[in-house]
């Protein structure tokens, strides 16, 4: 897709949530002769459970979003209606520009590549042509501090070896919008204050963040805004400050 130049385009929102809702099946039971017996009862043996529940917000382009809420709350749930993975049951959902992000660490790796065939394939699923991907590859690995373990098999990496790789991938490639799940966590303190500095960089550039993170201090520093969730509905959206406070209150 190609990056919006209109200026026509400006004021329009880069994220937009109408009256969304995601349900997902929950089973209720755990035995083979449970499930045998429902069967033949034709009784339901799951129910309809609400991830997400009238959820609306909108993002103006160039703003950054901390989506916070406790576990469960519905914050990945959101991401992947962002980035396509899910799609709503009811309402809409509405991104402009490309998309893409880092939704969960090593998600999109295959453990049998090489970190370099991995950068590739990534790449690739975020949309960039190998021309675009071989111009950035050196970028890519001296962010991800990998070196020489580029060319080994990322079965072997450690798990912080896997989100380096996979956030530097993710903020070096052409978006748009730029999601981002917990990466934050993930990682050792050097490498967490870099990742930080990489996103101030690019907001500077003008991209649309949306950021789910537990980290308080670190969202403060990235994030105008933040959106509460609460067991899948919104119960603040306003000024970072405030939404953390409404988040801990
Ligand atoms: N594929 C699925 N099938 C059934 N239930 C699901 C599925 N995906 C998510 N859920 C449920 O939806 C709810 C919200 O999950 P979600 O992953 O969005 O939470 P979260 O806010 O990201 O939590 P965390 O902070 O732990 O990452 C949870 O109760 C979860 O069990
Ligand atoms: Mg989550």
């Amino acid at each position: 897709m190609p990056r919006t130049s209109d200026p026509a385009d400006r004021d329009r929102p880069a994220i937009v949530l109408d009256d969304v809702r995601k349900t997902f099946k929950i089973k209720h039971t755990h035995s083979f002769k449970e499930t045998f017996i429902s069967a033949i009862k034709r009784k339901e043996i799951s129910s309809d459970f609400n991830a997400l529940d009238g959820v609306s917000f909108e993002v103006p382009e160039g703003q950054s979003v901390a989506l916070l809420g406790r576990n469960g709350s519905g914050k990945s749930t959101t991401l992947k209606l962002l980035s396509g993975v899910l799609q709503p049951d009811h309402g809409w959902v509405r991104t402009r520009g490309r998309t893409a992000g880092l939704l969960e660490v090593g998600a999109g790796f295959h453990p049998d590549l090489t970190g370099r065939d991995n950068v590739y394939l990534n790449a690739a699923i975020l949309g960039m042509s190998k021309e675009e991907t071989d111009e950035r590859f050196d970028e890519i690995v001296e962010f991800s501090e990998i070196g020489e373990f580029i060319d080994t098999e990322v079965k072997r990496y450690s798990s912080g070896m896997y989100s380096r790789l996979g956030f530097s991938v993710a903020v070096h490639t052409r978006v748009d919008t730029l999601l981002v799940d917990e990466i934050l966590s993930v990682g050792d303190a050097p490498f967490r204050e870099k990742c930080t500095a990489k996103m101030l960089e690019l907001q500077q550039q003008g991209i649309t963040m949306f950021v789910v993170s537990h980290n308080a201090g670190e969202v403060r520093k990235l994030c105008e805004r933040g959106i509460v969730l609460k067991n899948g509905r919104v119960v603040f959206d306003g000024g970072i400050d405030d939404a953390v406070k409404a988040l801990n209150g």
